[in-house]
């Protein structure tokens, strides 16, 4: 065994600023500074050079082309992820290498282990019955399911025939999964009866059947997780085994179009309705596999392990497409962390022997307060690295993460990205750093961002502004949001023109070039990792009848981040009662699932509002968060602000 790697701290006298050990320099990817700048003068030869590493059944014509929300990368090439992901290491031999641990929740159940021919096999099987069931290239298919290997291997298949893939979160509700399903136009939807949580079964399938109800789907495919008992409709609903076993094992990969749709995912935006952020093939291909690589520090034989669910962006590019196309074996863990007890983690870490740890904010600071006894009963030692991904981190979470989990020598990868743009953007290099507590990075090698004011002139290094992209736009970019290129257009690229990509983050830079990310400067929260608008929240709770006005603030969280914090104006004549706060919860718990629960409810007679009518929200969320309220003098109501001051115990001025 090598000897564990010291982290020095470079400069003294600046506490907290981590640097890569000679060690680390010499295994990582890239050490050389010069990668920087080599990749800013020319990012459409770096990527286009990187874009060589993967399998192309053609290579494309022309490397990248703009024109306004119309931006395209590797022209003319043919390209298949599920190619990349498998057959490409089984050609060179390494088709018994592990490609999946899948962890079961249930303590009782051996982990399973699939090889990367095996995985071929299963992929290609159910490529084949995916076309059984009528799915052609470009046909959108719907995946609910939880975190079990076959939502790899459903993903995989689609991107194997060409049918872009939608996946929704299996805890969001039937509500949600039939909006997703009617914006995408799915015929198909792969489902499981259910899955383990906290030692409980959750019947997914009861969801699933609602969710389809009023879509355009006409076959359900179910996975059988648990007894198998669940009911099935005659004609529209089949099992996955019984299927599978009749399937041949024979699906060459399509050869698709580099701009081809892979995916949509479907994420907050500041309205009420998701919007379905489209991916291609070729350019999320290639900056899915080289961000995992060179920021994760891939290397044979790796265990890697990205704790998000596959329902996320991080779930698509690190748990799915990332690892696979670099050829590691990438666990999927069904469970939750706290149980049978909170050292799951730390156990499946010690058991499997992971190298890499990839994790959210909100996880480490439920590990702080779960206490250091849970994480120090298990051996670590086998973690050469961890990330971090989804909100800004704080200092505290950062140097516990690096001390009790890291044991002070794995690099703390923060990286900064979005579903929108498909892989990571900003982090630090782990063979570059530095690491610093709350500091995300430079922008990725080939990544061209900068931080602008609202004017859209770069700031100073220090001062705060917005964080943009520009155009050569890294190629794993959405290319739009589906159905609705018009809310794509406003959305991203009319604030600095169709050049420049507006994230809706804030962020600062220090005089290097790192920059920290100081959170959303619109309405969406990040709520313990997961992307939700307050206007979701908001519309959510209007579809219940009691309800007259609804306003929906967040408000920062110890544990979480952020939370929603809900003011509700009740109809006249209804009185608030704990029973009818229950009752809101639970429209809420309907609509968008548990995730979209506000952490409270509070009961108003009066919000503000400007003389136009309009809630002023920044006066609530001023409230919630006792900071100053600035001038009201405008408001049509503001009497409104005393009470509220007083409902809300408002601490601020
Ligand atoms: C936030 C998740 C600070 C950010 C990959 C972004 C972060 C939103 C970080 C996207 C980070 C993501 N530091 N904030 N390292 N990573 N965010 O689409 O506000 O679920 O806009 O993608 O998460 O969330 P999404």
């Amino acid at each position: 065994m090598s000897e564990p790697i010291k982290w020095v701290k470079k400069d003294p006298a600046k506490e907290n600023v981590f640097w890569p050990t000679e060690e680390m320099k010499k295994q990582a990817w890239v050490a050389d500074e010069s990668i920087y700048a080599e990749a800013k003068a020319d990012p459409v030869k770096f990527w286009a050079q990187h874009a060589e590493e993967l399998h192309w059944f053609k290579r494309w014509d022309k490397d990248y082309e703009f024109a306004p929300l119309a931006y395209k990368w590797f022209i003319g090439g043919k390209i298949n992820l599920s190619y990349n992901s498998l057959d490409r290491h089984i050609e060179v031999g390494n088709g018994d290498k592990v490609a999946l641990i899948w962890e079961p929740e249930p303590t009782d159940e051996e982990p399973l282990k699939i090889t990367y021919s095996q995985l071929h096999t299963l992929v290609s099987k159910f490529a084949n019955v995916l076309k059984s069931l009528g799915v052609k290239k470009g046909d959108r298919v719907g995946i609910y399911l939880p975190m079990i290997p076959e939502a790899v291997v459903a993903m995989q298949a689609c991107a194997r025939i060409g049918a872009p893939h939608s996946v929704v979160f299996s805890a969001f509700s039937p509500d949600s999964l039939r909006d997703r399903l009617i914006d995408a136009g799915a015929k198909v939807l792969i489902t499981a009866d259910g899955y383990y949580r906290r030692g409980k079964q959750i019947n997914l399938k009861k969801n699933a059947d609602a969710g389809v109800e009023g879509t355009g789907v006409e076959k359900v495919v179910v996975v059988k997780r648990l007894d198998g008992s669940a009911p099935m409709t005659p004609g529209r609903d089949l099992w996955y085994h019984e299927l599978m076993e009749g399937a041949s094992e024979d699906c060459p990969a399509e050869e698709l179009d580099a701009e081809d749709l892979s995916f949509l995912l479907y994420t907050s935006g500041t309205t009420g309705k998701p919007k379905g952020i489209m991916h291609t093939t070729g350019g999320y291909a290639v900056q899915s596999y080289l961000t995992a690589k060179w920021n994760f520090d891939l290397h044979e034989g790796d265990i890697f392990w990205c704790t998000a669910d596959v329902g996320w962006i991080t779930g698509h590019t690190y748990i799915n497409y990332g690892p696979l196309m670099n050829g590691v074996t990438s666990v999927i863990f069904e469970g939750s962390p706290d149980f049978p007890d909170y050292g799951r983690f730390w156990s499946i870490i010690e058991k499997h022997k992971v190298t890499q740890l990839y994790t959210a904010p909100t996880a480490i600071r439920m590990f702080i307060k779960w206490g250091d006894e849970w994480p120090a009963k298990y051996d670590l030692s086998s973690l050469r690295l961890l990330g971090t991904v989804g909100e800004p981190i704080n200092v505290d979470a950062w140097l516990w993460y690096f001390e009790r989990i890291g044991g002070g020598r794995c690099p703390i990868i923060d990286t900064w990205w979005q579903t929108e743009t498909g892989a990571n953007m900003v982090n630090s290099l782990p063979g570059i750093g530095p690491f610093i507590p709350t500091v995300a990075g430079r922008p990725f090698p080939g990544v061209i961002a900068d931080i602008l004011d609202s004017g859209g002139t770069p700031v100073k290094p220090g001062d705060g502004g917005y964080i943009t992209i520009f155009s050569p736009f890294p190629p794993a970019l959405t290319r739009g949001i589906y159905g609705d290129m018009e809310r794509f257009k406003n959305q991203y690229f009319s604030d600095y023109g169709p050049e420049r990509y507006f994230t809706s983050d804030g962020a600062r830079k220090d005089e290097m070039g790192n920059i920290r990310i100081t959170g959303r400067v619109d309405d969406v929260m990040n709520v313990a990792g997961h992307r939700l608008a307050t206007a979701e929240v908001e519309s959510a709770l209007a579809q219940n009848d009691k309800v007259s006005e609804v306003a929906v603030v967040s408000r920062p969280h110890e544990l979480k981040g952020e939370v929603p914090v809900a003011f509700v104006l009740l109809k006249a004549g209804i009185t608030p009662s704990e029973e009818i706060r229950k009752e809101l919860m639970g429209t809420v718990t309907k609509v968008i699932g548990p995730t979209g629960r506000p952490d409270e409810i509070i009961f108003v007679e009066d919000v503000p509002k400007t003389r136009s009518g309009k809630i002023m929200r920044r006066v609530l969320k001023a409230l919630v968060r006792n900071e100053p309220i600035g001038d009201i003098t405008t408001l049509q109501n503001p009497d409104s602000v005393d009470h509220l001051k007083e409902v809300v115990g408002y601490k601020g001025e």
